[in-house]
């Protein structure tokens, strides 16, 4: 039987005691030499769409307002792990932009010193208004998500979002200056048949086209019916259309799990695939995440987790605040367990984790 590395929620961090390295490079550096440099932060649980993967059929309840990290406790924790040596910020949520006051966060956590870049994974939806303004606060980046080109699976899907504003908005954060890549969920019976358009879509532009493996985080109908696509599925059903691929070798810095490919015979055109399930990338982790209400989550795909904002909140130091980062990161898992179900599988949703 496994022994639990961490309880599972943690009010006011580590137990006294708890000898963490607390240097640089040491505290975010874990049990399997996995170095952590990339920290996601969540900045709401809510969001202006429900896709049937992300949000579970029976809903989620949202946090309280007074249990969300203010920007305040943001800029503290961001600072403390800027300082431990993470150089790359993404903004996610439920959908970033509904947070109020996001353009001004996104300024202030780009001021904080260390922190090389700040990008944030969007469903498109406000994108055309805040490209311009997100862009002038210091934002470099946006991952948006688009996982069908018809308008009607698109509403469907979504719960209720707009194609052609979610382009519009694509299109404006390009002209703005932002970095684009976009991201659909794979999914068998939904997109299967338009994984070629994505591509075309997205090269139409110059961006490049992501396609994720399904993650059982959420109990939604699509995951229940089991309807993932694996990366071995979607890279026949590209070169199907469009030939022979061959790994696209670009050196992306501090980058996420995805895994690139380009076309042999055109290699200025590239795709993205992230496959969480079939072939496991846990092994090159470079990220932990922390949720809107402040926890931090060395494993998207365990529960373990601990409060930084309890640490912030109960008067802590930023040592109390290195100390409990070093003691995630020491937890940190090997990897996901997402085939597991019962006891010890995640019970958290991707509307809460971010992704
Ligand atoms: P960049 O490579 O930095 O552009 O970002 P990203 O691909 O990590 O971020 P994005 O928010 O666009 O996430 C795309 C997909 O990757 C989402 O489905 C995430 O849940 C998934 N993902 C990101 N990091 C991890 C991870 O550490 N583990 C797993 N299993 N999935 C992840
Ligand atoms: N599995 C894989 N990816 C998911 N996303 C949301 N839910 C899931 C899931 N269950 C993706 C979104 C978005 C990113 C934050 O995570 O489509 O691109
Ligand atoms: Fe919202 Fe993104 Fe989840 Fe869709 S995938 S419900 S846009 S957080």
């Amino acid at each position: 039987m496994r022994r639990p590395l961490l309880p599972v929620v943690v009010d006011a961090g580590p137990p006294a005691g708890f000898d963490g390295k607390l240097t640089p490079g040491e505290a975010l550096r874990d049990r399997f030499a996995r170095s952590i440099r990339y920290l996601r932060v969540s900045v709401t649980d809510r969001c202006n769409f429900a896709c049937t993967y992300c949000v579970p059929d029976d809903g989620v309840e949202h946090k309280r307002k007074a249990e969300l990290c203010t920007f305040e406790e943001l800029e503290r924790i961001v600072a403390v792990f800027a300082d431990l040596g993470v150089r790359r910020l993404r903004l996610t949520g439920g959908e970033p932009t509904v947070r109020a006051g996001f353009v001004e966060l996104v300024a202030r956590l780009r001021r904080v010193p260390g922190i090389g870049e700040v990008v944030m994974t969007t469903n498109g939806h406000r994108l055309a208004e805040l490209a311009g303004p997100l862009a002038a606060a210091g934002l470099a980046g946006a991952n948006v998500s688009i996982d069908t080109l018809d308008p009607t699976r698109f509403a469907e899907l979504t719960s209720g979002g707009d194609l052609a504003r979610v382009v519009d908005g694509i299109d404006a954060a390009s002209a703005a200056g932002l970095a684009i890549k976009l991201n659909a969920v794979a999914l068998a019976g939904v997109n299967e048949h338009e994984l070629a358009a994505l591509c075309e879509f997205a090269w139409q532009r110059g961006l490049v086209m992501r396609f994720i493996e399904h993650m059982p985080l959420s109990s939604g109908d699509l995951y229940s019916a089991r309807r993932e696509l694996s990366a071995s599925t979607i890279r026949a059903a590209v070169s199907e259309v469009f030939g022979l691929l061959e790994p696209s070798p670009v050196d992306r810095g501090i980058a996420g799990p995805a895994r690139y490919w380009r076309l042999a015979a055109r290699p200025e055109r590239e795709f993205g695939i992230i496959s969480a399930m079939t072939e496991h990338f846990c092994a090159a982790c470079n990220r932990v995440r922390l949720t809107a209400d402040g926890q931090l989550h060395a494993c998207l795909g365990h529960d373990d987790a601990v409060s930084l904002r309890d640490v912030v909140r109960n008067g802590g130091r930023d040592d109390d605040l290195r100390r409990a980062i070093a003691w995630s990161v020491q937890g940190k898992r090997e990897g996901h367990e997402f085939q597991r179900s019962g006891e010890g599988a995640p019970t958290k949703h991707m509307i809460a984790m971010g992704g």
